[in-house]
């Protein structure tokens, strides 16, 4: 089929040309916002899964609903090496100048810019990382205490307060959300606890990998009630179908029901894999309908593409050791696995092992579903990792 007509979207972000099964979560996340605007208390989300599930399309998605709503948002996203102070202070200016343009905002919106002021020049002692413009002298006393959690919860109420006189909401969705560092993490949740305390209009959407549940939690054990945590995960079948069904049908092109069988096995309804398998079988594909014979065909492609971008990047990021223990985690399964196990396959005790787990859980490459139990934060890697490093060579690195 004509590549260049090919609607399939593979890639990290890639908006995916039909958002499949995600209707339900949008709506409810539409709703809280909605009633978040109008001073009632509604929980926010934070959006868990594994990697390549469709976390970042559907934050995106969500606040484009949110903006045709005429709620203000903001969109983050945490790297693994700024702070979050540096992140937030430049997107909550944007968003005070545009509310600020309101006459009915526009002195609360002031007193936030002060208020981002003082937060920025006291704070950016601790957090050299900060880089904003400055549009007003800080008021003494208005977050500048030089100390993140009371400063934050400050700045962000001035926030809640010029939105709430707009007569919108403000909403930051900020992606990646597990890389916050604890404290900045914890005076984060602290600041979210005052506004909903004061009925405010503002709030956070996050996404993260699922080890941002636990560690929203050891930062502040409240974090519980504030948000609900629901796992985004692989597409049941009937919305894997029309994941992959959709796009092409739109192009004027049809899947046999055997082929899209196929893809839904072979992706485990996986969206990144749904998107790499809809691409390579259309351009193998000569002619409409594309039958399971052009998806037997495409696979290798296919699995090939995905070791090259999406799996590759993060086993190059891996020290010898790091790569050992994923790949004796794969010898042992596609997991969960008792650390001990994992420990006693490579011969080592759990706790020599220690600082090897923690900085494969730090790069998002593992994480703890329940105490001492060690998974993969990517579907069907332990696969990937027996593709990459076959035979028996591995045993030997150290
Ligand atoms: N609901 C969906 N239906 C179809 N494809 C999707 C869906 N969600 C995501 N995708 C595709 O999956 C890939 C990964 O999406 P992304 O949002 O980057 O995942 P994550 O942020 O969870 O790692 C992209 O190519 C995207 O187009
Ligand atoms: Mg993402």
């Amino acid at each position: 089929m004509d590549p260049i007509r090919n609607p399939y979207a593979p890639g990290a972000g890639s908006p995916p040309p039909e958002l499949a099964g995600r209707s339900k979560i949008r709506e409810e996340v539409s709703v809280r916002l909605q009633r978040l605007r109008l001073g009632r208390p509604a929980k926010s989300m934070m959006l868990v899964g594994l990697r390549g599930v469709g976390k970042t399309v559907l934050l995106d998605q969500m606040r484009k609903d949110a903006e045709a709503e005429g709620i203000t948002t903001v969109r983050i996203e945490a790297p693994e090496n700024r702070s979050l102070p540096a992140l937030l202070a430049p997107a909550i200016r944007l968003t005070l100048l545009h509310i600020s343009k309101k006459e009915a905002a526009k002195d609360f919106a002031i007193r936030g810019l002060r208020a981002l002021a003082g937060f920025a020049s006291k704070l950016k002692v601790s957090f050299a990382d900060i880089e904003v413009g400055l549009d007003y002298e800080p008021a003494p006393g208005l977050a500048d205490n030089g100390d993140l959690e009371p400063d934050l919860a400050a700045l962000l109420q001035q926030v809640g307060l010029a939105a709430r006189a707009a007569g919108t909401a403000v909403v930051l969705f900020i992606d990646e959300l597990q890389y916050v560092e604890e404290k900045q993490m914890a005076a984060l949740i602290s600041a979210l606890h005052r506004c909903s305390q004061e009925q405010l209009p503002l709030t956070v959407v996050g996404a993260g990998l699922p080890q941002l549940r636990g560690r929203m939690g050891d930062a502040k054990s409240y974090a519980e009630r504030l948000f609900d945590f629901p796992e985004i995960g692989p597409l049941a079948p009937p919305d894997a179908r029309a994941a992959i069904v959709v796009p092409a049908k739109e192009e004027g092109v049809d899947v046999n029901e055997d082929a899209v069988s196929l893809i839904t096995e072979k992706t485990h309804g996986y969206p990144y894999f749904l998107q790499e398998w809809g691409k390579h079988a259309w351009d193998t594909a000569t002619e409409s309908p594309i039958n399971r014979r052009d998806v037997e065909n495409a696979s290798d492609e296919a699995v090939a593409a995905l070791d090259e971008s999406f799996f590759r990047v993060r086993f190059d990021r891996l020290t010898p050791t790091e790569k050992k223990y994923l790949r004796t985690m794969a010898e042992l399964g596609p997991g969960p696995h008792r650390s001990g196990d994992i420990a006693e396959a490579m011969q080592r005790t759990s706790s020599s092992l220690g600082p090897t787990r923690a900085g494969l859980i730090s790069k998002g490459m593992i994480w703890s579903p329940t105490h001492g139990d060690t998974a993969f934060t990517v579907p069907l890697f332990d696969q990937f990792m027996k593709r990459i490093m076959p035979g028996d060579a591995w045993k030997e690195l150290s």
